[in-house]
């Protein structure tokens, strides 16, 4: 069974609260919160304070995606709002000693750790970290916007990603990010992700339990 992490992208901020409490009562897994600092990616979205504020509204997990300039200014902030993942970009960081540090400074609060790679950003880049985090984060479209296109080369990165992980003997979701909507997601799931992110496709459809159903089926 595939699960589904909702993106908190499309909707307004202001509706948000109603919006993760319908998906909620329909089942979603996760809710995947998409934080934009305005300097990683062009816009800016969400705050902590928001977080906070569906955290104690809402029973879901939250999935909190730091697409952020310098994450260990935030991650305590989202910790502390409640998030249960809090995932990291890879591109966030100049050297691995950092990345590594904010991965143990996530994980000893008890929270899940996730590192997302970019569509540029090979998967071997992060083989020397995989067994120190919980979710790994493929990106299948360039982060910034919700209705982009899925990038079809990320169906081979999840692939590697997912020998990878078998052959170690790792216990990593693989989450994917980007594009993902009823016509791709059996072959998205097929190639190896645990986990999907839907933004627009979610957020459009006029059955949204059809949906979340459809990918529970996978
Ligand atoms: C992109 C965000 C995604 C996005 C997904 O930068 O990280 O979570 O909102 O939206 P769709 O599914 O529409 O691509
Ligand atoms: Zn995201």
């Amino acid at each position: 069974m595939a699960k589904i992490s909702p993106s908190s992208n499309p909707e307004r901020e202001e509706n948000l609260v109603n919006y993760v409490l319908e998906l909620q009562s329909m089942g979603a897994d996760f809710m995947h919160m998409d934080i934009m600092d305005g300097k990683f990616v062009e816009n800016t979205c969400l705050s902590h304070e928001i977080v906070k504020n569906v955290d104690s509204s809402c029973d879901i997990p939250l999935d909190v995606h730091l697409m952020v300039e310098n994450p260990r200014y935030h991650i305590p902030l989202y910790i502390e709002a409640g998030a249960d993942i809090v995932t990291i970009h890879y591109e966030s960081y100049e050297n691995i000693t950092d990345l590594i540090d904010d991965i143990k400074l996530i994980k000893s609060n008890g929270v899940r750790a996730g590192i997302s790679i970019n569509p540029a950003t090979p998967v071997s880049s992060i083989s020397t970290i995989l067994s120190m985090v919980d979710m790994v984060l493929v990106m299948s479209v360039v982060p910034g916007k919700s209705g982009q296109k899925f990038i079809e080369s990320s169906l081979d990165k999840i692939r590697e990603l997912k020998d990878l992980i078998d052959e170690n003997g790792y216990l990593i979701t693989i989450e994917v990010d980007g594009g993902v909507n009823l016509e791709n997601a059996s072959s998205i799931v097929s190639s190896g992700a645990d986990m999907l992110v839907m933004g627009s496709a979610l957020y459009k459809a006029e059955n949204r339990k059809f949906v979340i159903d459809t990918i529970h089926s996978l």
